[in-house]
């Protein structure tokens, strides 16, 4: 069974049809580019891949299962996680805050732990730092965990984002658009 299938899916603005009967099956461990000119819908199919938009007509299985009407949170917990050709982390916040929020739903610990301070409440938060700082160090911002998001460069910013959205642990990763912006250089530049 493919991870991922669409069948004949279509998104309709008002009169305008920005995708029209796409079809695309992907398997596990598959690396696929999806390519067009502007304005050809790929970043229309990535918000309908994640709950941003419900398709007109057509059909989206992931894992099987159909994810049309399901909101983009529940569509996130059930395996796909993607980035945005507009940045958009939560900027008043730390790079290592980003990243903990996105980590936070694979830890078990309830709300009474919480407040009673129980030892699985501490054992809970130091896994969730320990996992974030892991995932940033993947993309040499470990060193940068107690700057606000919006004070990093832009190249940083894409990399914290896709930290962000691997510590959900997705099986499907969605980057739109990840190297717009970014200067080509060669190794020693
Ligand atoms: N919410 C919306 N309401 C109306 N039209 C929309 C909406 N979102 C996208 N469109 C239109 O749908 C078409 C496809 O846009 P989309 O952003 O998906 O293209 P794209 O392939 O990602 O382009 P680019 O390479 O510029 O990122 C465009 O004509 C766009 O103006
Ligand atoms: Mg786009």
């Amino acid at each position: 069974m493919p991870l991922l299938e669409l069948d004949k899916v279509t998104c309709e603005f008002g009169g305008l049809r920005a995708v029209s009967e796409v079809s695309l099956h992907l398997e596990t461990g598959e690396l696929v580019g999806l390519i067009g000119p502007n304005g050809a819908g790929k970043t229309t199919v990535f918000n309908l891949l994640t709950g941003v938009y419900a398709p007109s007509e057509g059909r989206i299985l992931f894992d099987g299962a159909s994810l049309v009407g399901w909101a983009p949170w529940r569509i996130n917990r059930a395996g796909i996680a993607r980035t945005f050709q507009n940045i958009r982390l939560f900027s008043d916040m730390t790079v290592l805050d980003n990243v903990k929020i996105a980590y936070h739903n694979h830890v078990r610990h309830g709300v009474m732990s919480s407040i009673l301070r129980l030892p699985t409440y501490f054992r809970g938060e130091q896994e969730i730092e320990d996992k974030a700082l892991a995932f940033l160090s993947l993309f040499h911002l470990e060193e940068k965990k107690d700057e606000l998001a919006r004070n990093l460069p832009y190249g940083e910013q894409r990399r914290l984002e896709i930290a962000r959205a691997l510590a959900t642990e997705p099986r499907l990763l969605l980057l739109d658009e990840p190297a717009a912006g970014m200067n080509p250089r060669k190794p020693g530049n």
